[in-house]
């Protein structure tokens, strides 16, 4: 599906909202689940679906019960999945959204995996499979869309084939970036697999926002020091450097959920309320400029099926579903 990987021309610039970007779409009857929806851009996300017509379901650690869910725990996210099969409701579209800040000294799962790549990706994969029965029923009756948020950092990252575990030489930013192209990666060979069932997979970069725990995490000399932040501490919007509001930031989750531009097309990966151009040339991050187009090696699909298979053996899923 690599060569749907060129902007549609969508007319949203970078500096739109959620809300600009469903403007005009009714999503009543539409059955939506965030993960990390209690706080950022997962929160942002599903308060604009949920003002376009949806029914949204939020899920966090921190919520009660049936709505909790702990990416960490794969009792949790079979509990969760469960509960949601059997109420015989399809799921219209699944945002993947959850990740945590960056932890200075390697953490793990209950199974050594880790922390970052067992919540940003390893719990999605299961939980997305889990689900796969829900989003088969939107498929056949419409269409159901699978949304990876991802980030620009997934053109630094590559997956430790052989370690991804970071069992030596963990290094938090390298851990962040291996996550975030798990999540193009994934969302290209689940289309690859489930487009036929009519589920696509989507990948997305918010671009840059500061005031969520995830980024603030950084703390406030590293935020100055990217260009996030000015002297007195403010955050620095700057849209079209990739710079953005949380409502800003949400848009091009929203617009990959929902955006009747996408039918047809999918195993794409999308900033700015479009889908991303495709930029090889190597560019290093600076305070002006964040990469954050696509690169051949997030959107290969060779790669694709290997972490597909790398995330059943890891994650201990049932390879029937
Ligand atoms: N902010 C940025 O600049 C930026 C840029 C590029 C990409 N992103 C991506 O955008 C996504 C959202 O980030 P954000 O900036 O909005 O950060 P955030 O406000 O910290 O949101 C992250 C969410 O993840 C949830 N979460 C963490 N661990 C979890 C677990 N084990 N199980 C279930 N939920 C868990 C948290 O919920 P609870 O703590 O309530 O469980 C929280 O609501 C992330 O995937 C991030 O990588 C962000």
């Amino acid at each position: 599906m690599t060569h749907h990987q060129h902007p549609l021309g969508s007319g949203f610039g970078p500096a739109a909202t959620a809300d600009e970007v469903l403007a005009g779409l009714d999503l009543t009857g539409k059955h939506v689940i965030v993960t990390g929806g209690g706080s950022g851009l997962g929160r942002e996300s599903a308060r604009a679906l949920t003002r376009a017509g949806a029914s949204v379901t939020v899920v966090s650690r921190s919520a009660g019960p049936p709505d909790r869910l702990d990416l960490m725990d794969p009792d949790s996210i079979d509990a969760f999945a469960a509960r949601w099969r059997e109420t015989g409701r399809p799921l219209d579209v699944l945002i993947n959204n959850a990740g945590i800040p960056a932890p200075g000294e390697v953490r793990r799962d209950g199974r050594g995996n880790e922390a970052q790549f067992s919540t940003g990706h390893l719990g999605h994969f299961r939980l997305t499979l889990a689900l796969r029965p829900a989003l088969r029923a939107a498929g056949a009756a419409g269409g159901a869309r699978v949304v990876n948020v991802s980030s620009g950092a997934h053109r630094f990252g590559e997956i430790r084939w052989d370690e991804p575990n970071f069992v030596h030489n963990y290094h938090p930013g390298a851990a962040y970036a291996q996550t975030k192209r798990a999540n193009v990666l994934f969302a290209v060979e689940l289309d690859r697999r489930w487009a036929a069932d009519g589920i696509r997979g989507y990948a997305v970069h918010p671009g840059v926002v500061v005031g969520t725990t995830l980024n603030d995490g950084a703390g406030r000399e590293s935020l100055r020091a990217q260009g996030l932040i000015d002297a007195s501490g403010r955050p620095i919007i700057d849209p079209v450097a990739g710079k953005k509001t949380v409502t800003q930031g949400a848009s091009t989750i929203v617009f990959a959920a929902a955006s009747p531009l996408l039918k047809g097309i999918g195993g794409v990966y999308l900033k700015d309320n479009d889908i991303a151009v495709l930029d090889d040339t190597v560019r290093p991050l600076t305070p002006d400029r964040i990469p954050s187009d696509a690169c051949s090696a997030s959107i290969d699909p060779e790669s694709a099926g290997r972490l597909w298979e790398l995330s059943e053996a890891l994650g201990v899923v049932d390879r029937a579903r």
